[in-house]
Formats: structure tokens, C-alpha cells, sequence
């Protein structure tokens, strides 16, 4: 993944930012993109939206070295722009060989790009919260569990009311799922 040159976002990111976290984990979080602290420090959610993360993960009695955390896109979008569909699609491979390794129970998206690459046509604002079954092929059912980006909770108190209370609901999601996968 380091070596992978296959869209243009490497040519202007500093390095691969391919995830960190337990490579067991029963929980994979998966966000947009690496932000300028994460292309910097080559680790994803380190900066601001990595804070509330961490404070979130601390209310649950969830330590980062338990979940796995990576990005829908490996390499920052220049001025951190929205990733482009293509740079979804050309990622995606490597996405796909982290969930079958990791293998988790279920799968945390945060924010509607990552959503939406599982689930094209659904609205986070309506889905937020809820877990979804999807099959992904070739790896098979997942527990989707679609949750706000922490950044759009950071600009938004109703957002981030939303945020907190479903991410509250994880340690009962995990539980109900490893009882019926
Ligand atoms: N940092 C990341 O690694 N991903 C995001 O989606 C936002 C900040």
C-alpha cells in the first residue's frame, strides 16, 4: 500500500496513511480521508476529529489499541477537499484486503462517504444509529453500524448530539451481534 501510486492524490500527500490499530479487532472504524496531521504523522484521526474520537472511545471503555481505524482514501486530498468517487474506487482494493484480514464484527462509518461506498443510495441522516447488514463480496455479511463524521459533529451541536448517542450504542451493537452474527 505504501508503494501504491495507482491516483493522483499520492503524487501531492506526503505518505500512505493505510491505518493503525489492532489488526483483531472486533470493531473497524472507517473514515474519509487522512486530514493534514494524519498525512503528517502517517496515523489516521490524530487531529481534531481524532480528539473527539478518543474522547468518545474513553466513554465507552474503548482503547484505540482494540479497534482498527483507517480511511475510505489512504491519501489526503489536496487542501482537503472531498475525496472523488474514482479515488474511492481505486482505493477500495486495498479496503477490501483490510476487512478480510481484520475480519471485524462489525464495521463503524463515520461520515456519509464511507456510508455511501457500502451503501450508495442511503442518508446518513436517516440511517445514522441503525445497524445494516451488508454483503460484500467475496468476504461476505458485515454489521454495518453508519454513524456521523466527528467532524460534522464538531460543527454542529444537533450533529454532534446524534453522534454521542450513537456512539454510546457500540458496546451494545458488538454485544447483540457476537450473540447473532
Ligand atoms: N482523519 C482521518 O484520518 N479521517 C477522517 O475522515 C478525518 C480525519
Amino acid at each position: 500500500m505504501s508503494a501504491c501510486s495507482a491516483c493522483a492524490l499520492r503524487s501531492s500527500c506526503t505518505q500512505v496513511v493505510f491505518g493503525s490499530g489492532n489488526h483483531e479487532a472486533e470493531i473497524l472504524f472507517i473514515g474519509e480521508a487522512p486530514g493534514k496531521k494524519e498525512d503528517e504523522t502517517g496515523v489516521p484521526f490524530v487531529g481534531s476529529s481524532g480528539r473527539i474520537l478518543d474522547k468518545m472511545l474513553a466513554e465507552i471503555n474503548i482503547k484505540r489499541e482494540d479497534i482498527y481505524l483507517t480511511n475510505i482514501c489512504k491519501c489526503r486530498p489536496p487542501e482537503n477537499r472531498d475525496p472523488l468517487p474514482e479515488e474511492i474506487v481505486i482505493c477500495w482494493p486495498w479496503l477490501k484486503k483490510q476487512i478480510a484480514i481484520i475480519h471485524p464484527k462489525i464495521i463503524v462509518t463515520l461520515g456519509k462517504y464511507a456510508l455511501n461506498h457500502f451503501l450508495p443510495a442511503a442518508k446518513i441522516s436517516q440511517v445514522h444509529g441503525q445497524v445494516i447488514k451488508i454483503d460484500i463480496k467475496k468476504i461476505g455479511k458485515i454489521n454495518l453500524f453508519p454513524l456521523h463524521h466527528p467532524a460534522a459533529a464538531r460543527q454542529n451541536r444537533k450533529t454532534r448530539a446524534l453522534f454521542n448517542e450513537d456512539f454510546q450504542k457500540i458496546p451494545k451493537v458488538l454485544q447483540k451481534t457476537k450473540k447473532n452474527p
